[in-house]
């Protein structure tokens, strides 16, 4: 029995965990954050989406032991920032840090983050690879190095105060910061840090202190092809003041990148000497495929059999209009290109619809 007395006072740092698939660190990350906070009020919150390799029982252990430690477990839904987004608004203290789950990021470094936003020096304070001190040898190899750099030069380009890590995941705020600018947040893709610098007003303070990127030991990166048409999706609704919004942008990219990977396939198969129905079927099928690996987890289909039969049979009927269509389109006097694009372009429509109505469906 609790009386007045004895209610604790809530924590001053709430430490925001998005996690899929990340079983293996879990627990690891606790006792990092058990030895790295010392002498803070502290809970942590592990926000995971229904990951299949039962994250959230690691999590629900933990909390069994420590009630400083929450869960939250998202159902059929997927995405880094919004699991963030949801994470802050489930924590209760003034300060919220976010911190990845697979000891990526430097937790020794949460305690003089949280000193610089309590002592005014700024209201987010941002874990930075790129100034002095700071490093991402981490990055799981050179192209993500490409990637990274390059996501960094775009971004810096459209935000009105660029700093020198916009695509960091590890910062740390102040409550209300966050809540005021709620509304604008895309909540789409990775890169939630960038949407809420993008989202604050021009006179918030904002400071980076470096952190070392450390490499993974266990599980890989979730990083994919959707995350990075995301981001640009997201840049160009902000740049075009929300005339475009990220769910009409993301679309078109997946169907521009769909449509030209179907292209390069059958101008690859025509090549080889193949038929250009066979080369817009291999084209039409590639796509698909694809397609497919990056959805199956996205529409929650890997723990329905029944559904995710149903995708894959659907898919393959998009493959045979496709083909049929294009096969039509030469009949009818268009030349290869013409019809090969047109098939592909609504061969790509019939996707969207399908991962559409497969993502909404329970
Ligand atoms: N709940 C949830 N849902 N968590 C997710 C999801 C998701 O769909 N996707 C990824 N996560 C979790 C991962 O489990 C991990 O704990 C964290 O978010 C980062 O994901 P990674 O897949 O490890 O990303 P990364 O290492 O390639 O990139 C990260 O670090 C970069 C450098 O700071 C991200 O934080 C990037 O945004 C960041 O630029
Ligand atoms: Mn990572």
């Amino acid at each position: 029995m609790c009386n007045a007395e004895t209610v604790e006072h809530g924590p001053e740092l709430s430490v925001i965990v998005p996690c899929y698939n990340e079983h293996g660190n879990i627990k690891l990350l606790y006792h990092a954050l058990l030895k790295a906070l010392i002498g803070i009020d502290w809970e942590v919150i592990y926000v995971d989406d229904n990951s299949p390799d039962d994250t959230m029982h690691h999590v629900w252990e933990l909390s069994q032991k420590d009630r400083r430690v929450r869960g939250l477990m998202r159902f059929d839904r997927r995405g880094l920032s919004s699991a963030v987004i949801e994470g802050v608004l489930s924590s209760s203290a003034p300060y919220i840090a976010v911190i990845d789950g697979d000891l990526q990021h430097d937790e020794t470094k949460l305690s003089e983050m949280l000193d610089s936003v309590k002592q005014r020096h700024c209201d987010i304070v941002v874990g930075s690879r790129h100034i002095e001190g700071g490093q991402a040898t981490g990055l799981a190899n050179r192209w993500r190095h490409f990637l990274s750099n390059k996501g960094i030069w775009l971004a810096q380009r459209v935000m009105p105060k660029p700093i020198k890590d916009p695509m960091s995941g590890f910062f740390l705020f102040k409550r209300e910061i966050f809540i005021q600018q709620l509304p604008k947040l895309s909540g789409k893709g990775f890169k939630i840090l960038l949407d809420l610098l993008m989202a604050c007003p021009a006179e918030t303070k904002i400071k980076e202190i470096p952190f070392q990127f450390r490499s993974r030991n266990f599980g890989k990166s979730k990083l994919d092809l959707q995350v990075m048409i995301q981001f640009i999706g997201m840049l160009l609704q902000k740049l075009t003041k929300n005339q475009f919004p990220l769910a009409f942008l993301s679309s078109l990219g997946m169907v521009i990148c769909g449509v030209l990977i179907n292209f390069l396939c059958f101008k690859l198969g025509l090549r080889v000497k193949f038929t250009p129905m066979v080369s817009q079927f291999i084209g039409a099928l590639g796509t698909s495929y694809l397609g497919t690996i990056i959805y199956t987890h996205k529409c929650g289909l890997h723990q329905k059999k029944f559904k995710k039969l149903s995708f894959y049979a659907l898919c393959l009927v998009g493959v045979y209009f496709n083909t049929k269509l294009t096969l039509y389109l030469f009949q009818s006097g268009l030349s290869f290109n013409q019809g090969s694009l047109i098939g592909a372009g609504l061969g790509m429509i019939w996707f969207e619809w399908l991962i559409a109505y497969f993502g909404s469906i329970r």
